[in-house]
């Protein structure tokens, strides 16, 4: 028998993959259309804590119906930036759904980084309106980049506002995203100028376990959908209970993050995007509804994505086979 082998993809054989946004928001609507049907499993994620305000977890999924099952094995150290180390690292396992043996081990921080994009732009295919122009990038990081690219492909964004705390930082994305997207981005140096005129409004900074939220009441207009990427660290309690709808992407996540000392004045969300996708719960009702989505990042988006890296992978001949 042959001895089982297995691909290792660096980060940048995942990127040279190639695996383009609106693919991975396709495949991210699979996975939650199979959620929404009781059809994945995926416990709820443990982690281990070495260093304060850091993680290292483990984030199993089974979906079924796209023959994915594995595991990614994700840190975030805050401390990193300074020691010119990036704050999210780790690996993802892909194992065969019939023998267990794992395929592939790769490079996990530009899934992260797509998937997370992506499911922002999924909820909002469900929850804002389809003629939304304008979005506002609270955060101008990593995930600042993603979430902005994902709204474009589903929307017709004619303009981005965006709002960073480091001055340099917001206008490096100015430069870039305006080029990259060939869409207007301005540099605002207020995150009130990023959220008022902003049909989308995506909050991407740090995760704090005691936040001072700065994003107030009244400042998401009438209409408007928000994202927080960045649980409930950015909206102010009063900001999010005027919202007509708040979504998450698993209940019982939120219900073990908010056991945790997270979301203590969030209200309680009306639906998971599993729930959504399936149609089992309503989506936005009229053009005046205001939304928010708080996905918390999901083993399942991971292991939507990861198999079809893997095939462009082998297709393009890419990555390192070794031996188990
Ligand atoms: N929900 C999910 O699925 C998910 C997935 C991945 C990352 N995250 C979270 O998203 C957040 C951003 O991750 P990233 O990889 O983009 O990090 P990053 O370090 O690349 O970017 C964070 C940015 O936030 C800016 N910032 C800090 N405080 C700010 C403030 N008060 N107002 C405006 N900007 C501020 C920083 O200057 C930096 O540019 C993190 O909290 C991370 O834990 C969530």
């Amino acid at each position: 028998m042959d001895k089982p082998q297995l691909l290792y993809l660096s980060r940048s054989d995942v990127e040279k993959t190639g695996l383009d946004m609106a693919t991975i928001i396709d495949l991210l609507e699979k996975a939650f259309l199979e959620k929404g049907n009781g059809r994945v499993e995926m416990p709820p994620k443990p982690g281990i804590h070495s260093r304060p305000d850091a993680f290292i977890h483990a984030m199993p999924a089974y979906i079924p119906a796209m023959r994915s099952a594995g595991v990614k094995w994700v840190s975030g150290y805050p401390g990193n930036q300074e020691r010119g180390l990036p704050y999210i690292s780790g690996l993802l396992i892909l194992n065969d759904d019939e023998t267990g043996i794992p395929y592939a081990v790769m490079d996990c921080t530009w899934i992260t980084a797509y998937r997370t994009g992506a499911a922002t732009a999924l909820a909002a295919r469900y929850l804002a309106r389809p003629d939304s122009q304008v979005a506002g990038i609270l955060a101008c990081g990593v995930q600042g980049r993603t979430n902005l690219e994902a709204l474009k492909v589903v929307f017709p964004l004619t303009r981005a506002y965006a709002y960073d705390i480091v001055p340099e930082v917001r206008q490096r994305f100015v430069a870039e995203m305006s080029e990259r997207l060939e869409m207007e981005v301005i540099g605002v140096e207020e995150p009130r100028r990023a959220v008022i005129d902003s049909d989308l409004v995506v909050t991407s900074g740090p995760i704090l376990k005691h936040p001072t939220p700065a994003l107030l009441k009244d400042w998401l207009k009438a209409g408007g959908f928000g994202s927080a990427v960045d649980f409930d660290s950015y909206w102010h309690p009063a900001a999010m209970q005027q919202m007509d709808k708040v979504s998450t992407d698993d209940m019982a996540q939120f219900m073990y993050y908010r056991s945790v000392g997270y979301f203590q004045e969030t209200p309680d969300p009306y639906a998971d995007l599993g729930e959504i996708v399936a149609g089992l719960k309503p989506i936005r009702q009229d053009a005046r509804e205001r939304t928010l989505a708080i996905n918390l990042g999901l083993a399942l988006d991971d292991m939507a994505v990861a198999p079809e890296i893997y095939r462009r992978a082998q297709a393009k001949g890419l990555g390192v086979q070794l031996s188990l």
